[in-house]
């Protein structure tokens, strides 16, 4: 009970606090630093699309931006939407998510359709939740009735973020080319 209570507590704190944008160059050096910060932590960029790999902000922001777009789509790569979380107070970036619009043979079997993350300095106050939750009515907005996303079964924090927000565990696979299980929800729309 003193849980339940808690747990209403941290989510009327949370909500109302973070609004999404897509990315712009306004944000490019909050977000080149939530890569830096991720880096020093060996964190996971979930959410992130190529930044641990991309060479400067403005590359990174130019492939993503080609991505959500089906006129600008590099060939082969899926419709995928890439948001900002900004907390209201300080239009801190603090947490990162994307949608994939539909699936590959990949996405299909492991990917799924969200990935996210919350920069390290900022996790434990229930912004992934809150991110996640913001996402959902875009999804329902491009046309998808659920949404898969999968985590791994040592990530307590994504999997309570899931079912924070209606995941239903379908089952767990195997990724070959990581060499990793991955538990697949789904969130009914
Ligand atoms: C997973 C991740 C996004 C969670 O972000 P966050 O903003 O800290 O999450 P929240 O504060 O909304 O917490 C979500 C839930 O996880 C719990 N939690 C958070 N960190 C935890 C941890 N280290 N261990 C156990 N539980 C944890 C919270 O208590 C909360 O549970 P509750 O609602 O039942 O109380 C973040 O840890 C991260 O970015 N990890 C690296 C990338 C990643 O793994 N992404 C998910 C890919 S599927």
């Amino acid at each position: 009970m003193k849980e339940q209570k808690q747990k209403a507590a941290n989510a009327e704190k949370s909500a109302d606090i973070l609004r999404l944008t897509v990315p712009t160059k306004e944000y490019l050096d909050q977000v080149w630093d939530y890569r830096r910060e991720c880096l020093e932590a060996d964190s996971h960029m979930d959410g992130c699309g190529p930044l641990r790999r991309a060479g400067s902000p403005s590359e990174w922001l130019a492939f993503v931006t080609d991505c959500m777009n089906p006129t600008s789509l590099p060939e082969g790569r899926i419709l995928t939407t890439q948001f900002l979380a900004v907390r209201k107070s300080d239009n801190k970036v603090v947490s990162m998510i994307q949608v994939r619009h539909y699936f590959n043979e990949y996405l299909e079997k492991y990917a799924g359709n969200i990935g996210y993350s919350t920069r390290p300095e900022e996790r434990r106050k229930g912004y992934a939740t809150e991110t996640l939750r913001l996402t959902l009515p875009f999804c329902r907005e491009i046309g998808l009735d659920k949404v898969l996303i999968a985590c791994e079964p040592d990530n307590p924090a994504s999997r309570r973020t899931i079912l924070a927000n209606g995941g239903v565990y379908e089952c767990t696979v195997h990724e070959p080319r990581e060499d990793i299980d991955l538990e697949r929800y789904w969130i009914v729309l």
